[in-house]
């Protein structure tokens, strides 16, 4: 009774590498974001490695995150780097005025950063204040973290305890500038963008890739300005996406208990993200077609009326199967797009938003977003490769109607052929014939995420709930047949 479904991998006609950074997260001063779901400070009884949090660190490793944008996000045009180094006990308490109106203790800055980048083995993703702050604040800023002279800047840097330079592979001159950073006009962004980076300077070595700050939604606008008028100095144009289950900024839709109208229509949205990227780098092939500036999804996710009950400026929300098939539709987007899209970070990495993780006191659980990521890590670094669907049945509710089957494939850094698969259809599971030029497999191993209800997730006292489980397939008379379950994420590695 599945629908039958064909599946063509071009194995002998590489694409382009799929940037690793395309799982890079985002950690912002928000909420429980960063203080108590990362941050415990070096005196807590929750175990830690000088401050940073051993478990969720533990569980972060395990995703391989190749990168971490810091401190924001909004807070990044309102954060002043100098309160953020020195002894914690003299920093100055300020008002986080865009997330709840709490204090700000300063508890981690710049240093602690670091020390959780390292912790992570991952990379800093600094993004600058240009929206509060002066030019000369921001390119002192750099010059703390990257210089390697004898400057009072950077001797402050090693009296603060750090010897060698930071390492700033990637800076951005402030954030959503259309919006919370300035309400500014894409020209006057463009010109003073230009303005910062002229001051912007650091050894060649350690000069970062510098991002502009783009637009969001449908507008290409931000693009098309940026990359005519920006011709130096510019390595990537960011852009902002948030699926929401309505559609509408009053009344999102909840993280638990939707219906079958909500499933459909945060998936439909999703999906948008496709077109949104097409668009944009229609816009960036005119302006830039040599490639040289990249389009970097800088946040992205889905954004879900708060729980019941908590702060509404700390952005706190559940994490359904819902999440994990939205994670992978994106990720097999990004894939489709690497020529152009080199970075997105998830917003955000714990307690806020579309979280990997959630934390209560010392407990802590892993969400089904977290286990798509985890499923996902071949594809970091790997080469795409074509693939085409024949006869994939559309899921369709009332008005609505997406693809039932959303896949993509790539060679790994490992040699193996990796395959990804959505189904989206909550309601009827798909049977896959597979065929692979250039190449011949007589089985598929893996894991599939998948539950009995929409909305399953993990909780407390029940934080296995939903995790992947084995998936297996074997050829038979020279046939390799893949049985999806309805609502499903399954990622395999094909055998010969
Ligand atoms: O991720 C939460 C917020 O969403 C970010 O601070 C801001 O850039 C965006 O509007």
């Amino acid at each position: 009774d599945a629908p039958q479904v064909q599946l063509l991998i071009e194995a002998d006609k590489p694409g382009v590498v799929i940037n690793k950074n395309i799982y890079g997260q985002f950690a912002e001063h928000l909420g429980t974001g960063i203080y108590e779901g990362l941050w415990v400070g070096p005196k807590s009884k929750t175990p830690n490695t000088r401050g940073w949090r051993n478990d969720v660190v533990g569980a972060l490793k395990k995703l391989q995150v190749p990168l971490v944008r810091w401190p924001g996000g909004c807070f990044a045009d309102e954060y002043h780097w100098r309160d953020g180094i020195g002894p914690r006990a003299k920093r100055p308490v300020k008002v986080n005025t865009n997330w709840g109106g709490v204090e700000e203790s300063n508890a981690v800055g710049t240093h602690e950063f670091f020390d959780l980048i390292d912790l992570l083995g991952a990379e800093a993703y600094v993004n600058g204040n240009l929206g509060s702050g002066s030019v000369q604040e921001m390119s002192e800023w750099l010059e703390y973290m990257s210089s390697d002279s004898k400057s009072t800047l950077a001797n402050l840097r090693r009296q603060n305890g750090r010897e060698q330079p930071f390492k700033v592979p990637y800076f951005a001159v402030g954030n959503e500038a259309w919006g919370c950073g300035g309400n500014m006009t894409p020209e006057h962004y463009a010109d003073l963008y230009k303005n910062a980076v002229s001051f912007l300077k650091t050894p060649e070595k350690s000069k970062p890739k510098f991002i502009a700050s783009g637009g969001n939604d449908h507008d290409t606008k931000w693009t098309d300005v940026l990359s005519k008028s920006i011709t130096w100095n510019i390595d990537a144009i960011s852009f902002h996406y948030y699926t929401i289950p309505t559609g509408k900024w009053e009344g999102k839709g909840a993280a638990t208990g939707f219906g079958e109208q909500e499933w459909i229509s945060t998936l439909a949205n999703t999906l948008k993200l496709d077109q949104m990227i097409a668009n944009n780098k229609a816009v960036l092939d005119r302006n830039d077609p040599k490639k040289k500036i990249g389009f970097y999804v800088d946040e992205w996710g889905t954004w879900y009326d708060v729980e019941p009950g908590s702060n509404p400026g700390f952005l706190f929300q559940q994490n359904t199967l819902r999440d994990a098939v939205v994670a992978a539709l994106n990720f097999n987007i990004f894939h489709a797009h690497a020529d152009r899209v080199q970075m997105t970070n998830i917003a955000q990495m714990v307690n806020v938003l579309q979280a990997m993780i959630l934390t209560d006191g010392d407990k802590m659980l892993l969400t089904p977003t977290y286990h798509a990521y985890e499923m996902y890590v071949p594809f970091q670094g790997a080469t795409q490769l074509p693939l085409s669907i024949g006869n994939n049945p559309a899921y369709t509710l009332g008005a609505t109607s997406v693809p039932g089957l959303s896949a993509s494939a790539a060679r790994a850094k490992d040699g193996k052929v990796y395959l990804s698969l959505v189904n989206s259809n909550p309601n009827q599971a798909l049977e896959l014939n597979l065929v692979v030029n250039g190449d011949s497999f007589s089985a598929a191993n893996g894991r599939v995420l998948t539950a009995a209800t929409m909305d399953a997730r993990n909780s407390f006292n029940s934080p296995e709930a939903i995790k992947p489980q084995q998936f297996k397939a074997k050829a038979v008379d020279g046939k390799l047949t893949l049985r999806v379950p309805a609502k499903a994420v399954v990622v395999l590695a094909l055998e010969r």
